[in-house]
C-alpha cells in the first residue's frame, strides 16, 4: 500500500494541473522555438513540441553557466503534454547542480544529443553536494539520446573523505551522485553516456517501474566509491543491455527493492552485481524478487554479491543469479553476513535473513577463491541452491582458497567446478531462519 502512494500523489497533481493551469501553459511556450524539424535517428520520434535549450539563451560553450537557460527550458517543456527538452550535440553545456521537478505533463522526455558537463571540486557549493542532477518527482519521463552526462570525476577521486570532512561538517561531507531520481515513476533513461562521475552514476531512491536501457557507463577503475547504478527503495526495476565500468558495484540493490530484473550487461571493470550491505546500524532491510540474468563480469572484486552487517534484520528472499559469466573476478560468488568497514565489528547475534538464492550458470575463472558463503551464527542461509557452478583459476601460479561455506543450507547440482564448491549443508532438518519475530516484517 505505501509503495503505492507516491505515483497516486503524482496522479492527483497532475490531474490537478490539467485542470487549473491550461492557460498558463499556453504562454510559456510562446517563447520556444515551436516546433522545429525533429532530428530523426530511426528510434526518436517526437510527438510533442520541441524546446532547445539554445532557444533559452544556453550557449553550450562549456565555459559560461548554462543551468538558468536548463532550468528556463524545463520549466516551459513541463507544463506541455509530451514535449520534448533538447539539449543538441555537438555542444556542451556547463550546468550547476539543479533540481528538475515535477509533476509535469505525461511522456516529457529530455533528449541529450550533446554534453551536460558537471562543474569541478572546486566550483561546488559546500552544500547540495548530494547530486549533480536532481530529478524528482516525475512520472512518465524519458532521457534518451546520444549525448553524454559528465560529472568531471577526476577532481574528486584525489579528495580524501577527511579533506572532505575538514571543508564541511554538514551531510555535504561527500562528492555528488552524477543523475538522481527521487520518487518518481515509470521512467526510462536509455541511451545515453553517464561518465567520470564524483560518486554514484545513476540513482533511483523511492522509485517505481523504472527501465534503463542501452547506456554506457564509464569511470576509471581506481575511482573511489563510484557505483554503476544504485537502487533504494525501488520496485518493477528493469535494467538491460548496457555497459558499465566504474570503480565500486556495477549495480548496487539496497534496502526497499524488490522485482528487479537486470539482464544483458557488462560489468567491466567493477566491484560486480551487489545486493547491499544491509542492515547497517541495526537497521531493518527488505530486498526480494531479484533476477539477474546474462551478465559478463571482468576484472572485478567480486562477481555476484550479497553482504549484510551484522545486528540488521529483515530479510533478502528469492534472488536468482543465472548465466554470469566472470573473468579475471576474485571471487566470483559472495555471501558475506560479516560486512564490515573496518578491521573488526562487534559480533551480534541479529542478522537479515537470506533465503532463496539460486545460482544457475556461473562460469569462468577467479583470481582469489571461487565462492564465500560466510552466512550468520544465528540466522542461517537457507535455500542456496547451486547449479551448474564452473570455475576455474585464472592463472595456475597464484595461490588460491579454497570455497567456503559457513552455515549455508541448500542444494547442489553438478556440474560443479571446483570440488571444494560442494560445502553447502544439506537442508534436511526443518530449518527455519525466522528465529526472530521481528524479521516478519518485510
Ligand atoms: C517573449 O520574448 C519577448 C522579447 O523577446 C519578451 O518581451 C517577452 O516577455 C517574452 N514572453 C514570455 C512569455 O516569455
Ligand atoms: C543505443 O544508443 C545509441 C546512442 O548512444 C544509439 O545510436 C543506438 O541506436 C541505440 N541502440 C538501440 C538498440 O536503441
Ligand atoms: C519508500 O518509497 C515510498 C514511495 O515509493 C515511500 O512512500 C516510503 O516512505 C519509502 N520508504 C522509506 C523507508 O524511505
Ligand atoms: C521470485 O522472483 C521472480 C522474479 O525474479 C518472480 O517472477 C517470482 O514470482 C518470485 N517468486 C515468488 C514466490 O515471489
Ligand atoms: C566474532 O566471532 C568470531 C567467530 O565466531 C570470532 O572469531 C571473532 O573473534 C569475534 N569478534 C569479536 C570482535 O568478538
Ligand atoms: C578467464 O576467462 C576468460 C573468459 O571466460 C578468458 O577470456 C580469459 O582468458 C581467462 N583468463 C585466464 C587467465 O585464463
Amino acid at each position: 500500500m505505501m509503495r503505492t502512494r507516491s505515483c497516486d500523489f503524482l496522479l492527483l497533481v497532475v490531474l490537478w494541473l490539467v485542470i487549473s493551469s491550461s492557460q498558463g501553459w499556453l504562454v510559456g511556450t510562446h517563447n520556444s522555438s515551436g516546433p522545429s524539424p525533429a532530428p530523426y535517428n530511426g528510434f526518436f520520434k517526437p510527438h510533442g513540441i520541441i524546446f532547445s535549450i539554445l532557444d533559452f539563451g544556453a550557449k553550450g560553450g562549456g565555459v559560461l553557466d548554462d543551468s538558468k537557460a536548463l532550468l528556463a527550458a524545463w520549466k516551459a517543456a513541463c507544463i506541455v503534454p509530451e514535449a520534448t527538452i533538447e539539449i543538441p550535440a555537438m555542444l556542451n553545456f556547463l550546468i550547476k547542480p539543479v533540481t528538475l521537478q515535477g509533476p509535469c505533463k505525461s511522456d516529457l522526455v529530455l533528449k541529450i544529443d550533446g554534453t551536460l558537463l558537471a562543474p569541478t571540486s572546486t566550483a561546488w557549493s559546500t552544500s547540495a553536494r548530494y547530486q549533480w542532477l536532481n530529478l524528482k518527482w516525475l512520472s512518465s519521463f524519458t532521457i534518451q539520446g546520444s549525448g553524454s552526462l559528465n560529472g568531471q570525476g577526476s577532481s574528486w577521486w584525489s579528495l580524501s573523505e577527511k579533506t572532505l570532512v575538514k571543508t564541511d561538517h554538514s551531510i555535504s561531507n561527500t562528492r555528488p551522485t552524477i543523475l538522481r531520481f527521487y520518487q518518481s515513476c515509470d521512467v526510462v533513461v536509455r541511451d545515453i553516456q553517464i561518465i567520470n562521475s564524483p560518486l554514484c552514476h545513476l540513482k533511483f531512491d523511492n522509485s517505481r517501474r523504472v527501465k534503463v536501457m542501452n547506456i554506457t557507463i564509464s569511470t576509471p577503475q581506481a575511482s573511489p566509491n563510484t557505483d554503476g547504478i544504485h537502487l533504494q527503495n525501488t520496485t518493477d526495476v528493469e535494467i538491460k543491455n548496457s555497459n558499465i565500468g566504474c570503480g565500486d558495484d556495477c549495480i548496487s540493490i539496497q534496502t526497499g527493492c524488490s522485482n528487479i530484473h537486470l539482464h544483458h550487461l557488462e560489468c567491466s571493470p567493477s566491484h560486480g552485481i551487489s545486493i547491499g550491505g544491509l542492515g547497517k546500524g541495526n537497521s531493518l532491510a527488505c530486498v526480494s524478487n531479484v533476477y539477474a540474468n546474462s551478465i559478463n563480469i571482468q576484472n572485478a572484486l567480486s562477481g555476484v554479491r550479497i553482504k549484510t552487517w551484522q545486528g540488521g534484520f529483515g530479510s533478502v528472499k528469492n534472488v536468482t543469479f543465472s548465466k554470469i559469466q566472470v573473468s579475471d573476478v576474485q571471487i566470483p560468488i559472495v555471501i558475506d553476513q560479516y560486512y564490515c568497514n573496518k578491521k573488526s565489528c562487534k559480533n551480534k547475534t541479529d542478522a537479515v535473513a537470506i533465503s532463496g538464492v539460486l545460482y544457475k550458470g556461473v562460469v569462468g575463472n577467479y583470481t582469489y577463491q571461487p565462492m564465500r558463503l560466510a552466512c550468520s551464527d544465528n540466522v542461517p542461509c537457507t535455500g542456496v541452491n547451486l547449479i551448474d557452478i564452473q570455475l576455474s583459476p585464472a592463472s595456475v601460479e597464484s595461490d588460491h582458497r579454497e570455497a567456503l561455506c559457513w552455515n549455508s543450507y541448500g542444494k547442489a547440482l553438478a556440474p560443479l567446478k571446483p570440488s571444494s564448491i560442494k560445502c553447502l549443508q544439506k537442508n534436511d532438518r526443518q530449518l527455519s531462519p525466522f528465529t526472530k519475530p521481528h524479521i516478519y516484517i518485510c
